[in-house]
Order: C-alpha cells, then structure tokens, then sequence
C-alpha cells in the first residue's frame, strides 16, 4: 500500500512530472517502421502525453515534430509532404525535420519572421524494426549493447499493441514472474512443436516438458532479484521433484523495459510506454538466437489480433476479451483464449486505468514490482537534487559494454542452478549466427 499521493509522483509523465522527467532520460519507442511504409510516412505520435508527429522527409530522413503548428495550432498530420518537410495546409507554413520554419508564403515579402519560428522538435533513431525518440535535455544517451540492438535485421521482428491503462502497471506485469503460473495456465497442454512465435508454449530448457505443465505443477517460486547496471535482474526458481530446478531469468532494463525469454530460439525486449497517464503501448522486440525470423508469420499473427492504425487489440474491455466461461472451467485459467497478451492486457486494464496502489496488499513474491519502484523512487530524488548522473545507464557506465541481458530457462541440479544457467546461454550464444558473445 502506497500513499496517494506517491502512486501520482510514479505513474503521471506528462511534461514537467517526476517519473515523466526520468522517462525522458532515455531513449523511448515512438512508432514502428512499419507504420511509416505506406505511401504516405506521416504518423501521429502521442508520446509521454506530448502530440507530436513524426514523418519522413523527401531525403529519406526522419523527423519528430509538434504536432500543432506554431501559427494558429492546425493539426500537422494533415500537412502537405513536400519541399522535403511538412507543410500546414491552413497558410502554408513550411517546416523542416528540425521544426524549424522555413517559409511563410502568406507574409509580405521580405519577412523574416520565419526565422523566429520553431516548433517542439526531438531526435529519432531507427533501430530493427522501431523508431525511437529522445526527448529529454541535453545530448541524447547512447544505446546499450542489448541483443535486440546488436542482432541484425533479419534475426529482430518489432511489434506493438495498445493497453488502456498506465504504463506503470503494464511494466509491473512484466516482473512478477509469479502470474505466470496462474494467469497463463493451460489445463491441457499443446504440442510444444506448435509453438513458433508464441510465449510459454515451448518445452523447458532442454527437456521435453511442455512450459504450461512446469508453470502449472510448480506455482510457488522462490524470486531471487538483485541490482544490475542496466536495472534488475530477476530469478524465479521453481524447485521440482528428484532435487531439479527450473531457472527462469528475466530483466527489468530500466526504466520501463523487461528482457524476458519467449522459447529457446528467442527473447522478448518488451517496453512499456506512456502514451499518456491512461494509455500506454507495448512495443517488443523479437530477438533470434538461431535462425532468422519469420517476420511474416509472426506479423500475420499479431495482425489478426490489433486492428490499425491504433494497434488496438480486437479482445478489449468492450467485449469483455471474449470471456468465456466453458474455455475458463476446462481449458484456460482466464477463458480468454490462448494468446498471452490478452491475459495480461486483461490483468493490467481490469485494475483500473491507474492502479490505486492506496488499496494494494503486495506478498512475497511482488519483490521485484517493490525493489523497481525503489529504483524509480531514487531516480526521481535524484534528478530533484540535479544529480542526472545518478541514474541507471546515465552514470557513467560504459553502455556500449553493457550486453544481453542474459534471459532464459533451464531445468538443472538444485545444487547447480546459477551455473546451468550460465551455461545455457553461453550456449545459445556460442552456436548464434550473429555475434552474441558477452
Ligand atoms: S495554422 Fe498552420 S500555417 Fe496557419
Ligand atoms: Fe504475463
């Protein structure tokens, strides 16, 4: 349980806010490519409650501006594509990417007013598949050696979806590794061959044990967290019978992302991020440790499930995610179908579209939701005492040494845990097509 008021200092990110100030130190998914590779490349952008858009310019550059031009406020997203910028249909003020005006054609001539005139603009960089954005002060940070950065193009599929809810929430799903034995519990299991592209239907480490059986038989893990340079690092141990354990190893990469596995072949680098205080995407990226992925595929899966251009889930609050209460008693612990994302889009939207942590009683197994918001409640003191430096990432780590995060299963010797662990992933990145080392 939290005060009110504390649960308003680490959910609102609106310009000026405190966790919204943290966001903002750190590079943060603005748009899919995919979204800007139709005819036209002009997206509306609403990010950490700031409308922007985003658009392509004729040099085949980038840029992320104000969305309401500076003139009289006409939407930009409307504005005519040409003179490599943006154009406001309304007189006709032109910007480039910058949001520098660059012409006024309805000013007497001679003006130089244009000069004056610039508009909200942020840096953008492309990476596999998403688009990102720095919007805080001073020069953006430089990207860490996650794999999701490292692998090249053909081995990462980028994706998103809309939740209606705060991000705080939807990342706070995200390390509890507890849920996972209840929310996604199958009552029958599928044949793990079955499983490409999708979460927690793969066999356990290197064992034919179906995942939904080991999640299902084994509900009570032990979670171990601890501090790294990137954020947290997340242990769920499930001790099974005749002295094995499953190792889980998921990450919290701050400050609103988590690295987690999704089958042998590959991981999920997931954020959550802040549309505005009620709505938040999740944009993830699909990472193969094998062979490339099968972007097609897995697109053509998420597609049947979002409608565009929101990315808007077709199961939401307004057809209760097709619950249905014969699938809940025989097959699935929610009666919402298979697909994981509806389980915890369900859990995250279903508490309110920001959670009142006034009313919450967190357990023994919440350790990582309480230790990350330690974290996040440091770096807000910290940025309050002008102590930048102090964040995670930003404090003078050399990102660029920062790889993985490790983020696998394993079932081992109880005695031999943290070492199999290791062992597998070095593994899996030995036999890697692109350099995975670490
Ligand atoms: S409102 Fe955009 S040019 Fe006037
Ligand atoms: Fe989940």
């Amino acid at each position: 349980m939290i005060s009110q008021e504390l649960n308003d200092t680490i959910t609102r990110v609106g310009p000026g806010t405190a966790a919204g100030e943290v966001l903002r130190r750190y590079w943060q998914p603005a748009a899919l490519v995919d979204e800007l590779a139709g005819e036209r490349p002009v997206v509306p952008v609403t990010l950490l409650g700031e409308r922007l858009v985003l658009f392509r310019d004729n040099d085949g550059n980038l840029g992320l501006i104000g969305r309401h031009c500076p003139h009289r406020g006409a939407d930009l997203c409307f504005g005519r594509r040409e003179d490599n910028g943006l154009r406001c249909p309304f007189h006709g003020w032109h910007f480039d990417r910058n949001g520098q005006c660059v012409e006024q054609p309805g000013e007497p001539e001679g003006s130089e007013m244009y000069k004056q005139i610039k508009t909200v603009s942020y840096p953008v960089e492309e990476r596999n598949g998403i688009v990102f954005a720095y919007m805080g002060p001073g020069e953006p940070p430089s990207f860490p050696n996650f794999d999701c950065f490292r692998a090249p193009d053909t081995h990462v599929f980028a994706f998103k979806g809309l939740w209606q809810c705060n991000w705080l929430q939807a990342l706070e799903v995200g390390i509890d590794p507890a849920h996972a034995s209840f929310l996604h519990r199958f009552l029958e299991d599928e044949d793990p061959k079955d499983s490409y592209g999708k979460q927690f239907r793969d066999s356990a480490g290197e064992t034919n044990i179906p995942m939904t059986q080991l999640l299902r038989d084994y509900p009570r893990p032990e979670i171990r967290v601890e501090e790294t340079d990137f954020g947290m690092k997340l242990t769920a141990l499930r001790h099974m019978e005749n002295g094995m354990t499953h190792v889980r190893v998921t990450n919290q990469i701050f400050p609103e992302a988590i690295c987690i596995p999704m089958s042998r072949e590959m991981t999920i680098t997931q954020w959550h991020v802040p549309i505005d205080d009620e709505n938040c995407y999740w944009y993830s990226m699909f990472t193969s440790f094998a062979k490339p992925v099968n972007k097609d595929l897995m697109r053509e899966q998420r597609l049947k499930e979002h409608t565009l251009p929101d990315y808007a889930p077709l199961k939401n609050k307004s057809n209760n995610y097709n619950f249905d209460p014969a699938e809940q008693a025989t097959q699935t612990y929610t009666g919402m179908g298979l697909d994981i994302n509806v389980h915890d889009q369900w859990a995250v939207e279903s508490m309110g579209t920001i959670q009142d942590r006034t009313q919450e009683h967190l357990g023994k197994t919440d350790v990582g939701i309480i230790k990350f918001r330690r974290m996040l409640r440091e770096a807000i003191r910290n940025l309050a005492d002008a102590e930048e430096t102090a964040l995670p990432m930003r404090n003078g780590v050399d990102v660029s040494r920062i790889f993985g995060p490790l983020s696998n299963d394993a079932i081992t010797d109880t005695a031999d845990w943290e070492a199999a662990s290791q062992r597998a992933d070095a593994e899996r990145r030995a036999a890697c097509p692109w350099d995975a080392t670490v």
